[in-house]
């Protein structure tokens, strides 16, 4: 039985600049994730035999928890399995496009790579207020790109996400202002595909 922990970055909060600026990661993780961990163990401690399940685990049986917790495990564990997730869809010196079985089955779901990425750019400018957009695997084993609300994260309807980005304001705002848009196109400079190509292929 242990406590959700904030996962340090993999990565200096500098070093996805130009494209995210320091100020930004030092934020959004310090804070804004923190934050989600720290709810989330407050959520948790009501019912601690919880305390045995990852959070992913607690976002794919939200239907079974108690319901005085539920919306909380909701929010905190999506907020924490999703940014989790987002720092290590991102590395420094990345970006450019997957190679091997991930970059086929893109172009064989999607026309092509560019056609991918403006079907997930348009998804991301499209979710209205805060959210995220996501490369998934859904259950026939097939790539959709979907949104997700707030803190919802795909595995919670069966979909295993590849890449995600988020679209919260507190992900641009302070860099790209309300131009969401930018934000969105700049984010291609730092997905990690190689990490992307594991997680598709596990
Ligand atoms: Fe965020």
């Amino acid at each position: 039985m242990e406590k959700y922990t904030l996962p340090e970055l993999p990565y200096a909060y500098n070093a996805l600049e130009p494209y995210i600026s320091e100020e930004i990661m030092k934020l959004h993780h310090d804070k804004h994730h923190a934050t989600y961990v720290s709810n989330l163990n407050v959520a948790i401690e009501k019912h601690p035999e919880f305390f045995e399940k990852t959070a992913e685990q607690l976002l794919v049986m939200l239907d079974k928890l108690p319901e005085d917790i539920r919306t909380a495990v909701r929010n905190n564990a999506g907020g924490h399995v999703n940014h989790s997730m987002f720092w290590e869809s991102m590395a420094p010196k990345s970006g450019g496009e997957p190679s091997g079985d991930l970059a086929k089955v893109i172009n064989d779901n999607f026309g092509s790579f560019a056609d991918f990425q403006q079907k997930f750019n348009d998804e991301g400018l499209k979710r209205f207020g805060s959210g995220w957009v996501w490369l998934v695997k859904n259950e026939l084993g097939k790539l959709e790109i979907v949104s997700t609300a707030n803190q919802d994260n795909p595995i919670s309807e069966g979909k295993k996400p590849i890449i995600g980005n988020d679209v919260w304001e507190h992900a641009y705002y302070l860099q790209y202002k309300n131009v969401r848009a930018d934000y969105l196109k700049a984010w291609w400079n730092v997905v990690n595909w190689q990490e992307a190509e594991k997680t598709f292929s596990e």
